[in-house]
Parts: structure tokens; sequence; C-alpha cells
């Protein structure tokens, strides 16, 4: 575990800023469609219980249409703060899903400009906006009036390697009214891969005035550490590092509030975590909230030897039931000291 660096600490002490809006983390659970549900999210605040949350992103154009909120952009009233994330390229509909939003209960709205998915790039959205920041702009400026909230948007570095134009894109956003960025560093060409290219983020937190917030590759508090000090960034934002193991914000967040390391969770502590994951999923989404929980459950069960076999039972259940008593077997093996190769090399 890495000191805390005296001077990183006095930094990130006082609340992060988000226009109005005061929030007492500096470490954000990233928006992850297809994870970060009503059911995950209570899990993370329950180790993080300031940081600011996002839902899956939604699709203000249908929401305009359907005038109905979908299941994914349902808000817990008593989590918060909690942000709201939108992805089209139409400001009058952003404006208008924004609203709604506001009236779910979001405490920012936060615009996707970051998506490298074919088909929303196709149809003008997430990081293709990167390439057509007049749009990018207008959306801002719309989405801004339209709401009392502050205004945030996430977004990529640039296109490609050929085409990084955040520097400029960035300070367009700060001038149409943003109250925040957040910056994953990759450019919408790395998709998922390669390395997150903090230099970015060190040159974006240069020219703009309001937080930024760094994105990509943080999977650990030497990576959160290590980040905020070589980007001078306001805050992080936790990603694929959460995906079965949503300790990571509340371990990053207690070691930059007070230089301590919390204790990594046991694999008991891990597979009863997946057990209440699956049974919330069950409770909240049903045979759908099933179908869904295999990925997770395959995600908890990642990591450590011996595990492979769990994993592959685990992303073939069908009933919440099955779930269960799969983990309940190997929970009671490791505490009577049959399952000793999980016990041992327990994924930290
Ligand atoms: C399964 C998955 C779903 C994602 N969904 C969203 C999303 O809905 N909105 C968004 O802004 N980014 C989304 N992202 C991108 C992440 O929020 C984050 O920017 C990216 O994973 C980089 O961080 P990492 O390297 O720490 O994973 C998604 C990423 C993954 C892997």
């Amino acid at each position: 575990m890495p000191l805390l660096p005296p001077k990183l600490q006095k930094r990130l002490a006082p609340p992060l800023k988000i226009g109005s809006l005061e929030v007492k983390s500096r470490v954000l659970q990233s928006p992850l469609s297809g994870v970060t549900d009503l059911v995950f999210r209570r899990l993370v605040r329950r180790y993080a219980p300031n940081s600011m949350m996002y839902t899956e992103m939604v699709n203000a154009a249908g929401l305009c249409h359907v005038k109905q909120l979908p299941r994914i952009m349902e808000v817990d009233p008593n989590e918060k703060p909690i942000s709201i994330q939108l992805f089209d390229c139409r400001p009058d509909f952003m404006a208008e899903a924004a609203q709604m939003a506001v009236r779910e209960g979001a405490d920012t709205v936060d615009i996707n400009m970051g998506c490298p998915v074919n088909k929303i790039t196709k149809k003008g959205g997430g990081s293709s906006l990167l390439r057509d920041p007049k749009t990018a702009e207008a959306i801002v400026r719309t989405v801004v009036q339209a709401v009392s909230v502050p205004v945030t948007v996430k977004t990529r570095i640039g296109w490609s390697d050929r085409e990084i134009t955040i520097l400029d894109f960035a300070k367009r956003l700060e001038d149409a009214g943003a109250q925040m960025l957040t910056l994953h560093a990759r450019t919408r060409e790395q998709g998922y891969h390669g390395s997150a290219q903090w230099e970015w983020i060190a040159r974006v937190k240069e020219v703009l005035s309001i937080p930024v917030i760094a994105n990509g590759d943080i999977f650990s508090v030497e990576a959160a550490v290590n980040c905020l000090e070589q980007t001078g960034a306001d805050g992080v934002m936790c990603s694929r590092g959460t995906l079965g193991y949503p300790f990571l914000v509340g371990e990053i967040d207690y070691f930059l509030k007070t230089g301590q390391a919390i204790a990594p969770p046991t694999a008991v502590e891990r597979l009863e975590c997946a057990k209440e994951h699956l049974q919330g999923l069950w409770s909240y989404k049903g045979d759908r909230g099933i179908r869904q929980a295999r990925k997770h459950m395959a995600w908890y069960a990642k990591g450590f030897t011996g595990a492979g076999e769990l994993r592959d039972r685990l992303s073939r259940i069908e009933t919440v039931v099955q779930g269960v008593e799969l983990l309940d077997g190997v929970i009671a093996r490791i505490q009577a000291g049959t399952f000793p190769e999980m016990a041992l090399s327990c994924l930290m």
C-alpha cells in the first residue's frame, strides 16, 4: 500500500464542488451499462456512502418518445448523491430527458460523450460528439438552461491517437456551462484496450476551472493515488475495477481520507456479497435479474484459484435458489477448511 502524500491528502480534503452541489467524496462510481442499477449501487454505497454514483446511460430520445421512465433510470429516494446519465445528439430531446431525470431525483445530469459503441456513434451520440463539438456545445447549453441541477459531461480524449482533440473540446464544454468533466483517458479507437493515457488528464486539468475527474485504469488504491498525483485531477472514477468488487470505491475513499488501508474482504465476505447481489437482482427484476446476475456471479468468483468450476456453474444458474445453494456450499467448505485454495489465495 502506498503512503498518502500529505500534500495530496490536504488538496483532496475539501468537498468536491460540482456547481452548487458539494460531495463529500473524491471517488466516484462510474456509469456502467448493464451493471450500475439500483441493486449494484446499493452495495457500492454501503462502503462508500458519500460517493457520487451514476445510473446506466439512458437513451434520451427513447425517453421523450415513450414518456415513461425505463427501469435503468430508477433512483431510490434515499440514494444521494446520484447522477442520471443521458445520451443522444439532439439538444431538445436531451433537455426534455434531463427534466425527467431531475423529477426522478437526479442531483446532477451527466451527458455521455464517450460511448464507443457503433449503434450509438452512428446516430451521432456518445463519442462521435468529439467530432462534432458544435453539437456537443449546443447540447450542454440547452440542457443547462432546462434544469436547475448541475450538468456534467463524461467523455474521452479524442477519436483516435491521430485525433486527440480534448483540450479544445473540454474548454468548449466548460464555456457552454458544464460544471464538471470526467475524462476517460482513452480514445474512441482504443475502446477499452491499451492503457489509459493519464497525461491528457493533467493537460486538461491545466486548461479548465471546473473539476476534472480522472477515469481509466483505476483498479486499486495504488492506481488511484498515482493517478491523482500524476494528473492533479479533482477526483477519480472507478469502473471495471468494481465488477464483482463493489468494495473498491469505499476502499479508495477511506484511504484518501485517512491514509489507512481497509483490510480487503475475505473470500467468504465476497461470496456473501455475491449472494446478496443475486438476491437483490431477483427481487428487483425477477427472471431477467437472474440472467443479468450470471455475469456478476462470474466476476465475483474471479481471481482465485480453485474457483474456475464455481465460476462456470454460477454463469449458468437458472434460479435464485440454485445460485444461493452454490454460493452457500462454497462458503461452508471455506469455513470448514475444505476449500483451501480459495481461502489461501483469495483475490486482494
Ligand atoms: C460494461 C461496461 C459498461 C459501460 N457503460 C457505460 C455507460 O453506460 N456510460 C458511460 O459513460 N461509460 C460506460 N462505460 C465506460 C466506463 O464508465 C469507463 O469510462 C471505462 O470502463 C474506463 O474505465 P476503466 O478502465 O477503469 O474500466 C462502460 C464500460 C463497461 C466496461
